[in-house]
Order: structure tokens, then sequence, then C-alpha cells
């Protein structure tokens, strides 16, 4: 039998939304607070190659800075304010432009990435049977041909670049800029987004040096910074006699630690379901307590459904983690000590060198951990590699709790 009690209890229009959409991970508010000196030093590096009589083909920037720090939300908007602005042609002498943000988590080769843009200038453009470096040449034919500059951000750059193999074409990209004559010879401006202050591990040190020249890096919101965003996007999406300002200073001191506006937005949005689902007219702290608690059970099957010589590999580096106050890193090694000796202790045998990395690639994979890979050479010759592990995205003590109770008590 159909059970439409499901639904009777809803409010429409909700009492406590006005606007559910704003808190939407794809909505791009109008308005980024404390951005702006970002904005503008993008718009300098810029600056050389908005003429149309430009002598350079091209720059490259690097924009860096932990989770949720208004990289991307800053970059597409500066993308699409530097292609309208050329494409109104607000200005006599300024280049035209097109901007493409491409997520490299998401299209993992430059042969993807490349197709996805040729796919938008080209629509019948055939998917499969080019090399990358083919299709870029396309790329640069089609644009020169409409007179159109290229500026293409690489966001999560780091899943392109960590092996070396995805780093040939980055090196022509780049040799393109510098005015030396490559195959791709055509105006290719480039914006890498990477949370990594790492990235160098993987690169070349001439491209690590290339690329460093123009970077951005991205701090952490403070308190106020987190208060200011949020009542920006509560006054679009809530209902104005739903909150407080103590409320939402409550949310921004809560997010505060990791600085991470995303957090904090999703903290008041579940604060906000939390509300509306006891049928409350306002959000109160006791919502946002339980709101901070209900975000931790979306990862709590993630880890219990791990297979068992994992969950005993993030026990190993979340206890490290946990004694440790002076780094947010831990070493692979001393995970695979830790791991080892916690195997013996329970009588089993500790897996071998490779599937460990295995392990460790997938926890990566899932986003419980975050793995550097650091590739070591010594003149030329490899050294094997290590990692760097740390666990940004939930609090280890509860992390811990859950690996112990699972693990230990059962
Ligand atoms: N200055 C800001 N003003 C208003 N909203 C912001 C600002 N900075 C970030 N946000 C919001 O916070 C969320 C996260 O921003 P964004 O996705 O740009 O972060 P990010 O630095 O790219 O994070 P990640 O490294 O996880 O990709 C988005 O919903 C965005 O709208
Ligand atoms: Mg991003």
């Amino acid at each position: 039998m159909t059970n439409y009690k499901l639904f009777e209890n809803f409010d429409f229009p909700s009492r406590i939304f006005q606007n559910e959409g704003v808190f939407e991970p794809s909505f791009i508010p109008e308005c980024l607070l404390h951005r702006e000196g970002e904005l503008a030093t993008l718009a300098q590096y810029f600056k050389p190659i908005l003429s149309k009589s430009s002598p350079t083909l091209g720059t490259h920037v690097v924009v860096q800075g932990s989770v949720g720090l208004g990289k991307t939300t800053i970059v597409k908007q500066f993308g699409n304010t530097l292609e309208q602005y050329s494409r109104n042609k607000i200005r006599e002498n300024i280049s035209s432009f097109r901007f493409f943000h491409l997520n490299c988590r998401r299209q993992r080769s430059w042969s993807i990435l490349f197709t996805t843009i040729l796919r938008q200038l080209v629509p019948a453009f055939p998917i499969r049977g080019f090399s990358a470096a083919e299709l870029l040449t396309y790329i640069g034919t089609i644009l020169n041909e409409r007179n159109q500059k290229l500026l293409l951000c690489l966001d999560e750059i780091d899943y392109l670049i960590s092996t070396t193999k995805g780093q040939d074409i980055l090196y022509a990209l780049i040799r393109n800029n510098e005015g030396n004559m490559t195959e791709f010879n055509f105006p290719l401006s480039l914006i890498f987004i990477t949370r990594s202050p790492y990235l160098y591990i993987y690169l070349d040190s001439a491209l690590y040096s290339s690329l460093s020249k123009r970077m951005i890096v991205f701090h952490r919101y403070t308190t106020t910074q987190l208060y200011d965003i949020l009542i920006a996007r509560a006054k679009h999406g809530l209902n104005t006699t739903t909150y407080t300002n103590e409320v939402i200073k409550e949310i921004a001191i809560v997010a505060h630690a990791s600085g991470d506006a995303r957090y904090a937005l999703e903290l008041l949005w579940r604060a906000g379901k939390v509300a509306e689902g006891e049928q409350s007219n306002e959000i109160t702290f006791e919502h946002v307590r339980k709101a901070q608690v209900s975000s931790f059970p979306i990862k709590q099957s993630l880890i219990t459904d791990l297979p068992l010589h994992q969950k005993f590999v993030l026990f190993s580096i979340a206890s490290i983690l946990r004694r440790q106050s002076d780094s947010m890193y831990v070493l692979t090694a001393d995970i695979k000590q830790k791991y080892e000796s916690i195997c013996q202790a329970n009588g089993l045998n500790a897996r071998k060198q490779t599937q460990f990395w295995v392990y460790m690639q997938e926890l990566h994979k899932i986003g419980l951990i975050r793995l550097e890979v650091i590739n070591r050479h010594n003149k030329g010759k490899s050294l094997g590699r290590t990692g760097k592990v740390s666990i940004s995205d939930f609090p280890l003590a509860e992390l811990l709790q859950l690996l112990q109770s699972d693990l230990f008590e059962k």
C-alpha cells in the first residue's frame, strides 16, 4: 500500500529555507567575500597577455590552498569574467578569450581533458583515435581560426601529474608560454589548482621553478571571515526569522579550526535540515550540535565496510597522528611499522609492501586519508617511493573510537 504519510508532515514552503539551492555545491555566489586580494593578483598576472599585441603567448599561475578555501570558485569567477570582458569588447585591443575549467580528478588524462574541450568547441568531434598532442594541435588550430586565446584551468592538477607520464605535455605547454617554439604554437594560458603544498615532489625541478614563479596561496578563513560568508549565504538561503547572529557565530567558531568555508556552509545547511526535521521555527545551538554529529555517520559505513587489514592500516595512521602534535603528517614507513606491530599483537600476518601500498592508495581514493607520494631519485637513479599521509576531514578521536570498537571490542 502506498504510504502517503511519509510526506504528510512536510511544510511547503519550508519553515527554515527560503532557497535551499544556495547550499548546493554547484551554487556560485554572486559576491565572493574576503578574496579580493587573490582576485586582483590573478588579474595582475594576466595583464601582460590581455593585449592583442602581446608578445607572449600565454602565462601560467598556480593556485594553492587546502580544502574549501574558495580556490575553484574564485578561479571560475575570474575565468568567466575574463571571457565575458573580452567577448563584450569593453576595451579595444583586448584579446578574445575562451575559458575552460576542468577537474583532473574526474578527467584523468590529457587526452580526456583535451577531448572535453574539443567537444565543446566542435560538438561533433570524434571521441577516439587521437593522441593528446594531436588533440591539442586541433584545439590550437580552431582557436587560431576564431582569433581566440585559450585560458585553461586544471583543477586538482595533482591527479594528472602524480606520475611522470603526465609531465611531457605539461613541459610542452609551459615551454610554449616561455616563447620556445613547440608543436603547439598557440596562445594558451593555464591556471593550475592544487591543495598540495608539495606539488614540486612530483615535478622535475626546472618545471617546478617555472611554475612557482607565479603562485597564489589561499589561506584559511578566519572566524570573522567565515561569519561574513555564512551570514551572506544565510540571507539568501534561510528565512529571516530562523537564525540569529549568535548561531551563525557558533558555526563560524566550529569551522574555524579548518578555516574551510565549504564545511561551514554545510554545517549551516545541516543545522537547518535538523531544525526543519524537528519542525522548529528557528535554528538553535542544539541543532548545530546535532548537525556536527550527523555529518560523521556518512563516513562511518565507509570505515566499517573496509577490509580488515585496511582497517588496521587506517587505525595505525590515526593513532600515530593522534599522538603527535607537531606535525599534520606521518610517513608511510612509520605507518608500516605500526601496522606490523598491531598485526603481530593480534596474531595476524602483516601484508607485504606491495599490498600495503595498494591499501594506502585505496584509502586515499576513498578520501579517508590524503597521500602524497614522493618518488626519490639520486642522480637519475630511483631510490623507491615514500609517502606522506594526513587526515583532515574528520576528528581523529571519533575515528579511533569507531575503529577501536570495530576491531577490538567485538
Ligand atoms: N569567499 C567566499 N565567499 C563566499 N563563498 C565562498 C567563499 N569561499 C568559498 N566559498 C564557498 O565555499 C565552498 C567551497 O569553495 P571552493 O569549492 O571554491 O573551495 P576549494 O578551495 O576549491 O576547495 P577544494 O580544495 O576542496 O576543491 C563553495 O560552496 C563556495 O561557494
Ligand atoms: Mg576546488
